[in-house]
């Protein structure tokens, strides 16, 4: 448990000395104009507004008090606001005089103030100097901070401010018990760390944003964009307080009012997620421990033998030799590359796993990747500048890092990558202990004492240290010390490699990263770290998945059934039917743990996860049309349930279920011994996915108990959507060419709607070069219109409609007409509880129109 933090009281104050003021008429665009220190004061409360002014309205403020606490008090700051877009607001607090670490995450910033916002500011000009950021339309106030009170000292930045509600979300990488924040003076700690999964530690990623329901359930999202160590304390009045040991108080405010508006805003801001290969949705099997190829081998043929889908195997660092990138064990792994060939033609796809740091102690002209990095100087570096920082991780002897900040090393990275696929012919690559991790504290031969190992003061992060299982922050990389770049290492590892993919398989790359900052989801996916094989990790699973959505890095799960411990039956049974659900489903384990795969336990068991999967492969359209709607229009993809019914403030605590999209409710078993879950239902028409049965109304708003034998996960679909499905396969590369069938869950006026995006799965920037299907369907007055909208990509052709399922509908049809022609009547199938089944055969490419009468 984290105790509570008291902020320091500053003893000292900040006074306005320059304000710029509001354009004038005939006043250039962007141009900023001064009051002075001598002009008139400024009145005592003055709002500054984006609808007339220039780009940026800055003030500038003199410390006129003591020195806080930690020293080195920067005497002038300067405050920009700049009203960006009509919902995002930007103010940055920083040194005029100065230039201070910067995060180098480019952010569009238009040439022009916006012209019409949804928020004001204002700046009270009274002893506490109150900048207030006020959402337009309701006069709520989303940030209220007093300049006077803040710190900006070097080494010791502190700003606090008071939110509008306690709903708030986000913040990582923690593990922390409730998807909604304990306000209760938690603090959170930000400091990319090789941690696995522990209660309120800083873990592998840096993410300072948060989203807050505001109590009319508006809601609006903040990034605190600083890589410094970091942390932030929430407190109850409700407010937070952020303390940062470098950079500048840069911050971005979106306005939603939606939460999927503001996932929306912010990755417009740091970059969409990237599109996914439609093969690395399919189910993955991975583990730390596979003692030779003949294992391999052995677990993915008895995967099939049992029918169980898969699509990815993973080499971890068991496929190498003595643990060096980019080389395979000829011994133990004779014959991968001849084997990867194998899977490719079966359907799978493997992935290797990389790590950031080589030996410097092989043999002088036996390690290639390492000699020609020490030729062109690309290492993280000791605070000297020129001697490589020397650590010791998972390769023999001591290991240099790559600086990844450094464009040399990129490409010297990229390099080494697309040349590997000579050796290897990988599909994707699994960016681990990126950290950057380290087996020493500090690298040799130690951490010097100075302001940047030690600094005056350190954030809520473990074991107080900055150099704890990494390297030492006087270290340098090509934008400077550590100090400032140490939480943005593995964040810059992830374009190179992207880009190496590209290259090297000329496919869409499949990167999975462990640590990430802002702005990862456009290059990786990511998993959640070293998790254990408890009840508890798995609901914790939940948390993660929805925050990391929020984070815009959609891609992503839980080593399924944990990864350290032995797991047991029932845990990896209900973590399999969990984790089908994950949007990246990968069972992974640590070396030493029992076998874990679905098909180690057994018949029954395999059964079971045979199922839960084929329900994952059968609704992957679906679940690719949402991914491509996270990478188009920034939506998350699997999300809280207060995403979508935020006015119900029951949904706001909710983090035992989740949805995909707005349509598909998913509420795992996640106790063991236990064969029901409490379900609660938000007012929406529901339909049980397995019988088609409708959750009567007197069940809204109210939690159920809905029965779950341990063959079954109970799955809802939401009136008034319409998913695409396809006949499940063990292989997505069989199952994309099955007959897709639409799914449609009328709402209470017997509507619904709903799209489908379809292209090769595979090749780079189809969306951005038009190469794909996408066809949006509409179904009203028992008339169900599919209309296409998009038809550029011929693989089309020679798919087929086969079913359409409708739930809801209130009696038999005599006739059904498919594009004016009669459907027969045995291929129509009415059931009482308002489920119809039609079959049908339809090409996909073709508009249908089917009308029951
Ligand atoms: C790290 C990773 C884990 C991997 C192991 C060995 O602990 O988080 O997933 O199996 O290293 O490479």
């Amino acid at each position: 448990m984290c105790l509570p933090s008291s902020p320091p009281t500053p003893t000292y104050r900040f006074a306005v000395v320059m304000v710029m003021r509001r354009r004038q008429p005939g006043d250039g665009n962007t141009r900023l104009f001064a009051h002075p220190p001598s002009s008139p004061p400024p009145p005592a409360s003055f709002a500054v507004s984006g609808a007339d002014g220039g780009k940026v309205n800055r003030i500038v403020l003199s410390k006129n008090g003591e020195t806080s606490q930690y020293g080195n008090d920067i005497s002038q700051i300067a405050l920009d606001v700049e009203f960006q877009t009509k919902d995002r607001l930007r103010f940055k607090i920083y040194d005029p005089n100065n230039e201070r670490f910067e995060v180098p995450l480019k952010i569009e910033s238009p040439p022009l103030a916006a012209a019409d916002t949804s928020y004001d500011i204002e700046i009270v000009n009274d002893s506490s100097l109150r900048f207030k950021i006020i959402r337009k339309a309701t006069g709520t106030v989303l940030w209220d901070t007093s300049l006077a009170n803040m710190i900006f000292a070097d080494q010791y930045l502190h700003i606090a401010t008071n939110v509008p509600s306690s709903s708030v979300y986000g913040f990582g990488e923690q593990q922390h018990p409730s998807f909604k924040h304990n306000m209760d003076h938690i603090t959170y700690g930000m400091y990319t760390r090789d941690q696995s999964p522990k209660m309120y530690a800083n873990l592998y990623g840096v993410h300072p944003f948060y989203m807050c329901i505001e109590n009319d359930s508006n809601t609006h999202g903040v990034l605190f964009l600083n890589s410094n160590a970091q942390d932030v304390t929430l407190n109850p009045e409700p407010s937070l307080t952020f303390r940062t040991i470098g950079g500048i108080l840069d911050f971005y405010v979106f306005l939603g009012p939606t939460p999927e508006n503001v996932v929306q805003q912010y990755t417009e801001a740091i970059g969409r997620p990237h599109f996914p290969p439609y093969w690395s949705l399919g189910y993955q099997l991975s583990r730390w421990g596979y003692p030779n190829i003949d294992v391999v081998k052995e677990t993915v043929k008895r995967m099939e033998q049992y029918g169980i889908p898969q699509d990815v195997q993973y080499g971890d660092i068991d496929y190498m030799n003595h643990r060096l990138d980019f080389t395979y064990n000829k011994e133990n792994y004779a014959g991968l590359p001849e084997y990867i060939q194998e899977m490719k033609k079966g359907g799978l796809h493997y992935v290797i796993i990389l790590d950031p740091f080589l030996t410097k102690d092989e043999a002088r002209g036996t390690y290639r990747p390492y000699e020609l990095g020490e030729q062109l100087g690309i290492w993280v570096n000791n605070s000297d500048g020129v001697t490589p920082a020397a650590g010791q991780a998972l390769p023999p002897g001591y290991s240099v890092y790559p600086d990844y900040l450094n464009p040399r090393t990129a490409d010297w990275w990229t390099q080494m990558c697309v040349e590997f696929q000579n050796v290897l012919p990988y599909d994707g690559i699994w960016l681990d202990m990126n950290e950057p991790s380290n087996f020493l504290n500090g690298q040799y031969p130690g951490c010097a004492h100075n302001n940047l190992n030690y600094p005056p003061f350190v954030p809520r992060i473990s074991d107080d240290s900055l150099f704890h299982s990494t390297l030492c922050p006087d270290s340098k990389t090509y934008l400077g010390s550590l100090y400032n770049t140490h939480s943005l290492l593995g964040w810059s590892e992830a374009p190179p490699t992207f880009r190496a993919i590209q290259e090297a398989t000329g496919k869409r790359p499949f990167v999975l990263s462990r640590s990430t900052f802002v702005g990862n989801g456009k290059y990786t996916a990511h998993w959640l770290g070293d998790n254990h094989a408890l009840w508890e990790d798995m609901h914790m699973s939940i948390i993660g998945i929805l925050e990391f959505n929020l984070f815009g890095i959609p891609q992503v799960g839980a080593d399924i059934c944990g990864f350290y411990f032995d797991t047991t039956i029932e845990l990896c049974l209900r973590w399999t039917q969990l984790g089908a659900f994950y949007p990246l489903s990968r069972n992974h384990n640590a070396l030493g743990q029992k076998e874990q795969d679905p098909a180690a336990f057994g018949i029954e068991f395999a059964a079971i996860a045979r199922s839960a999967l084929q329900i994952r492969y059968s609704l992957l359209p679906y679940l690719y049309t949402l991914f491509f709607e996270a990478h188009v229009f920034g939506n998350t993809v699997a999300r809280g349930l207060m995403h979508e019914f935020t006015a119900d403030p029951e949904t706001h605590g909710i983090d035992t279920a989740f949805l995909w999209g707005p349509a598909l409710m998913i509420t795992p078993v996640l106790q063991e011994a236990t064969r029901s879950v409490d379900v609660y239902f938000p007012e929406a028409p529901w339909f049980d996915y397995y019988t088609g049965d409708k959750i009567p109304a007197s069940s809204y708003k109210k939690y159920v108990s809905i029965p779950a034998p341990l063959e079954k996960i109970p799955l809802f679909i939401r009136g008034g959507y319409i998913l695409p499905t396809q006949t499940p396969a063990t292989r997505t590369a069989r199952s994309r060419l099955n007959p897709f069938e639409l799914i449609i869950a009328l709402d209470e006026q017997g509507e619904a709607s709903g799209s489908l995006f379809w292209d090769d799965g595979e090749s780079i920037d189809t969306i951005e070069n038009g190469n794909y299907f996408l066809a949006k369907y509409t179904y009203s007055e028992a008339h169900l219109r599919t209309r296409i909208v998009h038809n550029s990509y011929q693989g089309v052709d020679s798919l087929t409609y086969d079913t359409l399922q409708i739930l809801g509908v209130t009696s038999r049809p005599n006739t059904v007409l498919l594009n004016g022609k009669n459907i027969r009547s045995n291929d129509i199938h009415y059931q009482e509880n308002g489920k119809l089944t039609i079959h049908f055969f339809a090409p996909l490419g073709e508009e249908l129109d089917i009308i029951l009468q």
